[in-house]
């Protein structure tokens, strides 16, 4: 981490900084706030007083009085002079419940599916999309959901969970409702876009639509950094913000008043997901569990996800930037990775369990993260950085689960649930994530006796897309499309 090149240290704005008296007494309103940006440092803030408009003013004030700086600092000096211990404890590999392969494992399954499908009959199932984050990787400008993602429809993600939210509600005879976790970001656009798709044959009313908390994006040295001469720049506080969301926006409170009593909770980007999978749902409500996740196996030591472990006798993720090389290359006899729970980000939350968290006087801690974020210069000038420049602050959902006591953990095949859509190009892209929805529905095809040609890497040679509300499976499938169906390389069912 470089502590130099602050754009603010001995900075030519230090000259036009309003006295700070005055800017106390025309904005009394604001003064506490006022003294707070001076106390911390944060001065800077004020740099171009003198050339914004009075509106522009009230924004800039409005948005550093939305600022805990004093936290801010702690976050700094936690991440960049490290105060806070590293973690210590010996990792070790979680049981799963292995994917179903003889006939005792597979009426086991059976019967967790009849448990969660009688639970969504009865309405207790809510899902959770959590959309709040900025996408950067992707690098498109709006939300990672109005993405145009089916191979030959192209459409959006959102419009996919959408209608596999349809189909379950049709098969179930229910309905379930849909809180999407936004950020101040991308909420008008994301409300925008399902309003102008007419919620995709939803009804309005059970979509829900709420928004997280942002914090600012500092410096290598702790100053906040502005994107124009009124605004600094703020992003979102990460996903673990959706526990502070859910109670401070009374989500929870209209869960509960709509009999729900198990969240499925989800990331936007993963197109295979099943959503409200009733196997998932039947072992968490089975095993009373408190917080259930699914894994896939690693793809290779270095791969992007978080991995499930019990630290201490308690059930951690860490995160695939804070895992060390000898963990991540850890490997069993056999060869295989001994840390190999990889967290694909679909769970089963207990609301019970959440409000037993909200008793609690601690609150999720922050991560670190580096990047490089295009900001205002000292002369007033943008900079699009070469180099890391900017620190973000997040809090992760899945640092709960060091309080959890009874947890599922359910391993599922990669290639049937799991396909995020992270980056532009190469590994978890738009062109990787398509063909791996083409592949699952190639693959149902085959496995019904159709036949489906591929390369030799696996890959269906042609273009197949399958609408959740004809075939959400394998089976609905199966009882559509006869082994006869001669597929010509082109097919949208
Ligand atoms: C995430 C997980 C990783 C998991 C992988 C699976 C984290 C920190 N890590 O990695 O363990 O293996 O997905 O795909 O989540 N989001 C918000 N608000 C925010 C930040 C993010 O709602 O402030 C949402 C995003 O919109 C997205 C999800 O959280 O739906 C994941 O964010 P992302 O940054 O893509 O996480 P990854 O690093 O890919």
């Amino acid at each position: 981490m470089k502590f130099s090149n602050s754009l603010f240290m001995h900075s030519p704005v230090d000259n036009k900084l309003p006295i700070r008296k005055t800017l106390e007494k025309e904005y009394s309103d604001y003064t506490s706030y006022i003294e707070d940006a001076y106390k911390f440092g944060q001065s800077h803030v004020f740099g171009w007083w003198s050339e914004i408009t009075p509106s522009e003013k009230k924004s800039l004030l409005d948005q550093i009085s939305s600022i805990n700086f004093l936290l801010i600092k702690k976050l700094f000096n936690d991440a960049v002079l490290k105060t806070t211990q590293p973690r210590q404890g010996i990792l070790i590999p979680p049981q799963v419940i292995a994917v179903p392969k003889h006939d005792t494992e597979k009426e086991i399954a059976e019967r967790a599916k009849q448990i969660g499908e009688n639970s969504l009959r009865k309405g207790e199932v809510a899902i959770l999309t959590v959309a709040g984050g900025d996408g950067t990787r992707l690098g498109i400008s709006g939300p990672k959901g109005t993405f145009p993602i089916a191979p030959i429809s192209k459409k959006s993600i959102f419009q996919l969970h959408a209608e596999k939210i349809i189909a379950v509600q049709k098969r179930y005879n229910t309905r379930i409702p849909w809180y999407i976790m936004t950020s101040k970001n991308n909420d008008s656009a994301t409300q925008n876009f399902f309003k102008s798709h007419k919620f995709f044959g939803l009804d309005s009313q059970q979509v829900c639509f709420f928004t997280q908390g942002m914090l600012p994006v500092v410096d290598l040295n702790g100053n906040l950094l502005m994107d124009s001469k009124s605004n600094i720049i703020m992003s979102p506080n990460g996903h673990g913000g959706v526990l502070v969301a859910l109670k401070e926006k009374g989500i929870l409170s209209d869960m509960k008043s709509r009999g729900i009593k198990n969240i499925f909770y989800h990331q936007i980007d993963n197109v295979l997901i099943k959503i409200a999978d009733p196997i998932f749902i039947g072992y968490h409500v089975k095993d009373e569990a408190e917080i259930s996740l699914k894994v896939v196996k690693k793809c290779h030591p270095e791969e992007k996800v978080g991995i499930v472990v019990y630290i201490d006798g308690h059930l951690h993720m860490i995160e695939y930037s804070e895992l060390s090389r000898k963990d991540m290359y850890a490997k069993i006899e056999d060869g295989t990775l001994k840390y190999n729970a990889g967290n694909i980000a679909v769970h089963m939350i207990d609301i019970g369990f959440l409000e037993k968290v909200y008793q609690m006087e601690e609150s999720l801690p922050y991560h670190a993260a580096m990047k490089k974020v295009p900001c205002l210069g000292e002369d007033g000038g943008m900079i699009d950085p070469k180099e890391n420049n900017a620190i973000k602050f997040e809090s992760f959902i899945f640092d709960i689960l060091r309080y959890v006591k009874k947890s599922v953990i359910m391993e599922v095949l990669r290639e049937d649930e799991f396909s995020p859509l992270k980056n532009m190009k190469g590994e978890n892209s738009p062109a990787s994530t398509r063909q791996d929805m083409i592949n699952l529905f190639g693959r149902w095809l085959q496995n019904i006796g159709v036949s489906i040609p591929t390369d030799s890497h696996g890959n269906v040679m042609g273009l197949i897309e399958i609408n959740p509300c004809f075939a959400l499976d394998q089976e609905e499938l199966r009882n559509k499309v006869d082994r006869y169906f001669q597929f010509h390389g082109n097919l949208s069912l």
